[in-house]
């Protein structure tokens, strides 16, 4: 795992050149997208390498993780509604090779197959961006959730019914008590994860996955199994870490051979 403090502008750069690199090498790559606010300096970053004719996403294809259960399909927070928004508004990804899954299918198990196989009909996912929730969640494999747990329905904690309902208005009995989520094992299949956090708020999270055990109550930390995970967070978010594990990371970060990437 290699863990990056700088500035939040300055790690959306570094995952924006991360894809940007990839789809120039490979034109036809599958990404894996997050909601939520952590990943939209990534996002503002692709679309402006997209006008600056630096990257097409024309050939590519896209898997998002999560979906909340019941909203219309106009709702504004759905989350297929939330990447045209973030990002397929901006960039030459088409909207018909993005598979989002559906919180208003009749059959939810069927839904959640079809989902995982699309997975691997594409070839798997390239690079998946992660946020991370308060309490430890990645895409809303709440804690709990198995290690080896695959795309399914989840009920969200009320931690997190409570942190997004900023995005319903302040309302929390607007926010949805349940999810379809990819599992964590399906989060893992992908061959390089960034996950982003910045504030304080994402602290303890963070420390409990660089540090803690590999434990279901802090899902994050089913990562540290991963062999190619790059974790982007601001001084806040490490605020944290061990004083010498922080300076570890910043050296490893100084010295790194440039041909490394991420
Ligand atoms: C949400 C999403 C996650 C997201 C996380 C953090 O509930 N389902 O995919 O990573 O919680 O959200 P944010 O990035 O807005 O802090």
């Amino acid at each position: 795992m290699e863990v990056i403090i700088q500035e939040p502008h300055e790690g959306a750069n570094l995952a924006a050149d991360a894809i940007v690199e990839l789809l120039n090498a490979k034109p036809d790559a599958v990404l894996g997208l997050a909601t939520g606010s952590s990943p939209l300096g990534v996002y503002q970053a692709l679309a402006a390498r997209y006008r600056a004719g630096e990257v097409s996403f024309a050939r590519a294809s896209a898997f998002l993780l999560d979906e909340y259960v019941g909203l219309d399909a106009d709702h504004p927070q759905r989350y297929r509604n939330v990447i045209h928004r973030d990002l397929l508004d901006h960039v030459d990804l088409d909207p018909a090779r993005v598979h989002t899954l559906d919180g208003l299918a009749e059959d939810i198990p069927g839904e959640c197959a079809r989902f995982e196989q699309a997975i691997v009909d594409a070839g798997g996912v390239d690079v998946q961006l992660l946020g991370i929730g308060t309490d430890g969640h990645i895409a809303f494999n709440e804690p709990g959730s198995s290690l080896a747990s695959r795309t399914r329905i989840k009920t969200l904690t009320a931690q997190t019914r409570r942190d997004n309902a900023r995005f319903f208005a302040g309302d929390e009995s607007q926010v949805p008590t349940h999810c379809l989520t990819q599992g964590l094992a399906t989060i893992m299949a992908a061959r390089h994860i960034i996950l982003l956090a910045q504030s304080r708020a994402k602290s303890e999270a963070i420390y409990h996955l660089v540090e803690g055990p590999v434990s279901a109550m802090w899902p994050a930390t089913a990562l540290q199994h991963h062999p190619h995970v790059t974790v982007l967070v601001d001084e806040e978010a490490a605020g944290r870490l061990q004083l010498q594990l922080v300076e570890y990371f910043r050296r490893s970060y100084d010295t790194k051979p440039a041909w490394q990437g991420l």
